[in-house]
Parts: structure tokens; sequence; C-alpha cells
């Protein structure tokens, strides 16, 4: 989806070293477990992904597998094809044998909020033709309750004619504020791979206590012009942390 995901200066490289080796570590321990010959695999969207991708790309050559590649965003499927890996899609290769991708943040129960780079709605579906979705994070993705770490919000994918309806029902049904993501430069809003906009449901911090998030998902589905959402739930098969002493946690 977005090119910023590569976009690391010297300066925040060196403060978030230890980040990236947490990713690393998650990612490689992932691909290392989950990637057998002879079958199509979905590449998700983010900064943890590549790492995930220059294993699998190191495991495919040393090992001579034949693997296609479903991407998630454009993102994912220039990942792909700079790694020189065969690209497939869903037309072709609609049961895939597992989904590795990123979250933004991943809660005791695994359930997660994803589409923090804007690629919500093609990660919810690629994850969808999988029974084995593998996320892979860094520590600091993980926490007891959603929304304790991630305070960004919900993402949620729009089509752009019905954005001041959708926030306006958002707030006035579930509370909160539903904002529309703006790009970097102020200029517009963000646009998705689909041609869409994001909200960022900051919902209110009691809402868990209230209702499910089963629930809540199936409120926010059904308005009229929402696409999807970045709740991403009872879909996660394994989740692999990347720790701060340099091992992982699998879950
Ligand atoms: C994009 C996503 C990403 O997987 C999520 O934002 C995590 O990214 P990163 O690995 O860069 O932290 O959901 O829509």
């Amino acid at each position: 989806c977005f090119s910023n995901f590569h976009k690391i200066t010297g300066h925040t490289m060196n403060r978030l070293s230890g980040h990236e080796d947490a990713k690393r570590v998650a990612a490689y321990q992932a691909v290392d477990d989950h990637i057998k010959n002879n079958t199509a695999v979905g590449i998700g969207s983010g900064s943890t992904v590549i790492y995930a991708v220059d294993r699998l790309a190191e495991k495919i050559n040393k090992e001579h597998l034949k693997i296609v590649c479903v991407a998630t965003s454009f993102q994912s499927r220039q990942l792909i094809l700079n790694h020189k890996l065969t690209l497939g899609d869903l037309e072709t290769h609609p049961d895939l044998s597992c989904v590795i991708d990123g979250a933004d943040e991943v809660d005791d129960k695994l359930l997660l909020i994803k589409g923090g780079g804007g690629c919500l709605t093609q990660e919810k579906i690629v994850a969808s033709c999988t029974s084995n979705v593998i996320i892979i994070a860094d520590h600091t993705k993980l926490s007891k309750h959603l929304g304790d770490n991630y305070k960004r919000g919900i993402p949620i994918e729009v089509i752009p004619l019905s954005y001041v309806p959708v926030i306006h029902k958002i707030e006035t049904m579930l509370g909160g504020k539903a904002p529309v993501r703006m790009a970097k430069s102020k200029a517009g809003p963000v646009v998705t791979d689909n041609g869409n906009f994001i909200l960022d449901w900051q919902f209110p911090p009691d809402i868990q206590s209230q209702q499910s998030w089963e629930a809540i998902n199936s409120k926010l589905i059904h308005i009229p012009g929402v696409v999807e959402t970045g709740l991403f739930i009872n879909m996660v098969s394994h989740v692999y942390f990347g720790m701060p002493d340099g091992t992982f946690l699998h879950k």
C-alpha cells in the first residue's frame, strides 16, 4: 500500500533498531516454521512483512522450493516482484496454505487491529482464503485489551461518497470520534489501493465492557458505505512476537 513503510531515516533507524531486530526474529521464525514446498502463500503488508519476504526468498533459493505468492496490497506486490518471487492471485489460487502478515495490535485473545498502513480490506480477503493466518510483530504490539497500545483507533475503509454520513453514524451509534485519515502533506485524505478513504475510529474506552468486538464489528460493517474494518476476529492461527532480548514468543 504505502511506500512510507520503507522510509526509515538514519536517525529513526538507530532509535528503532531494537524494534527492527524484534520484527526480524518474528518474521524469520514464522517463515521457517510454516513455509512448505509446492504451496501458495499470502503475503501481508507493512514493515515486518519485509523481513518475512527476505527470509522467504532466501529459503526458496536455497531449498529450490516452488511457492506462489499472493499479494495483499500494492506494497506487498512490489515486495514479491522485487525479490523475483512467483506472483499469483486469488483467481488462480483461492486456497492458500498460509498467510503471513503484520498487525497494529494483538490482544490476549488474539483479536487484532490491522490497517495502520491502510491495506485492511485486501489483507482480510486474503486472510479469509486460508485456515492458517500467521501474524508477525514486535513485542510492542502485544496488549491485554485492544486499544491499550495502539492509540490511533480502528481503521475502517469507506467509499469516499459516504465518509461524512459514516462518521456521523459511527459517532452517534457507538460514540468516540472517527476522523478521516489525512495524507502526511495534509493535502487530502489517504486513498487506499481500492480508491477508498480510511476512518480511524477512536472508540470510547468503556466500549469493551458494554459489548463484544463481534457485535461492534457487525454494527460497523452494516453501515452503508463501510467496505471493511481493521478488526480481525477469530482469524488468527499463530502469532510470533519478537522480544527485546532477541528471542520470540509464539502464541
Ligand atoms: C497494514 C497492516 C500492517 O500489517 C500493520 O500496520 C503492521 O505494520 P508494521 O509491520 O509496519 O508494524 O495492517 O494495513
